[in-house]
């Protein structure tokens, strides 16, 4: 297996070539369904405001230092994952469980992508939905929104395929390009259909609930739920950002990039929360029913295919056209994440393989796709599962032991000369008086009582 000492036999490896392209690039792992679909949904059902307070101290606190810490690992070796947390290691023992805590992030990763595939190919299907309709498709249009196995897999299929396009033609002329275009049209779809929700009546009922505050509902299992928002929300712990780290120039300022990176991912889900929301209320206004027997608001996919779509057919002649706009916004925000889920075991395979970036593109997307197909024919056995063991599981797991390598077993002057590169006045810096003891107690020691409540 390469490690450290094996760098210059390894073969060339991409870069991006500008820091606008990581930054936009790493946004796009990190702004995703996460953002757009699970943040709304989570806030509207505990306590609107008090959950986005909470959400705001955990990104701060927490995932924005873990997030350092994780492009940090990958840019000091510019290796693959395991190389990089082997690169880490101080003998035999520590090299050994770098080992096995890269290759289970990278098995945690391609999980993720094997369900986040299925979701994604979802949202194609209700995207072109409104489609065949307008075209008078009517039996097609049933079949896209109907739940099969068949459209399940078709749809899945499209996304790895278009996944796997992007991966193969590389780190600049694939994943940096494909996220300058799409990331853009992401945040302008964003915003006008906020803007569009906002003005329709019912809204502000939805905006009051979003941005007061019920602190009531301030509980141990809300901050439970922010963690693990916050966690998935940044791609943290599962090498997808270690690997774009790897990427990034040395004289490129990590902390400050980090925070652009949180940072948007941050302001795109405080967007989404002022679409989903007041949306919910305008759907009710119009007569759809928002609220589940128990009193509870309907959430995660009944909202996002029963209750919007319902809201879209009461809205006219624009309903088609809001409904291509919300699908083409969620898939947007779905393809730059899987596209950051198959570089990591792309990358990992092409150099410890030695192989083509091509081959193992195909290679490593093909076996991901088998997996996932084998979770669309044993759904109801596979999907919840395969969800909690790699977001409750592996990700705060293995994001708390790349934290533990990097912080305790790292020479402190390494990491220091690391990240001086691109931030020559570190040391006299407030960043680094606070985050390499916070990184080194505070956070493993937060995700420890999170995880064991
Ligand atoms: N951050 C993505 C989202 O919010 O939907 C999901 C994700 C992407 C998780 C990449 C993990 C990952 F490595």
């Amino acid at each position: 297996m390469a490690d450290a000492s094996s760098v210059t036999n390894a073969p060339a490896r991409g870069r991006f070539s500008s820091r606008s392209g990581f930054i936009l690039a790493a946004a796009g792992s990190a702004i995703g369904l996460g953002n757009i679909w699970g943040f709304p949904t989570q806030a509207a059902q505990n306590g609107g405001g008090a959950f986005l307070l909470i959400y705001l101290a955990m990104v701060f606190v927490l995932a924005y230092p873990m997030l350092v810490a994780e492009l940090t690992i990958g840019r000091l070796s510019q290796q693959n994952p395991i190389s990089a947390l082997r690169n880490l290691a101080s003998g035999p023992q520590t090299r050994r469980i770098a080992t096995v805590g890269g290759a289970l992030g990278v098995c945690a990763l391609s999980l993720i992508l094997s369900f986040y595939a299925i979701v994604a190919g979802w949202l194609v299907a209700y995207m072109l939905a409104p489609v065949c309709q307008l075209l008078g498709l009517e039996e097609l249009a049933g079949w896209f929104t109907g739940f099969s196995s068949s459209r399940n897999l078709a749809m899945m299929l499209v996304i790895m395929l278009l996944t796997i396009l992007v991966v193969r033609d590389g780190v600049s002329s694939g994943i940096e390009r494909w996220s300058k275009r799409l990331m853009p049209t992401l945040l302008v779809l964003l915003v006008v259909l906020a803007v569009y929700i906002l003005n329709q009546p019912g809204a502000m009922t939805g905006l009051r609930m979003y941005l007061q505050p019920d602190f009531q509902q301030i509980s141990p299992d809300l901050f439970v739920n922010a963690m693990g928002q916050a966690f998935f929300s940044l791609s943290l712990g599962v090498t997808g950002m270690m690997v774009y780290g790897s990427y990034l120039a040395k004289q490129e300022n990590l902390p400050a990039t980090a925070a652009m990176v949180a940072g948007l991912d941050t302001l795109v889900a405080f967007i989404a929360g002022l679409l989903i929301i007041p949306a919910m209320f305008v759907a009710q206004q119009n007569g759809v029913t928002i609220y589940a027997a128990d009193g509870s608001l309907l959430s995660s996919d009944t909202l996002v295919f029963t209750v919007l779509p319902a809201m879209f057919d009461t809205m006219g002649s624009a309903g088609p056209f809001l409904a291509i706009g919300f699908f083409a916004l969620l898939t947007i925000a779905a393809i730059t994440s899987t596209i950051s889920m198959l570089e990591s075991p792309v990358n990992m395979a092409c150099e410890q393989f030695q192989q083509p970036r091509r081959k193992m593109s195909w290679l490593a997307g093909g076996l991901i796709t088998l997996v996932s197909a084998t979770v669309v024919l044993n759904f109801e056995a596979l999907f919840g599962l395969v969800i909690t063991a790699t977001t409750v599981y592996a990700q705060p797991l293995l994001g708390m032991l790349y934290a533990l390598l990097l912080m305790w077993v790292l020479k402190r002057d390494r990491l220091l000369n690391e990240l001086k590169q691109g931030f020559p006045e570190l040391e006299t810096s407030l960043f680094w008086k606070i985050w390499p003891w916070y990184v080194k107690f505070i956070c493993p020691l937060m995700i420890l009582l999170v995880f064991i409540h």
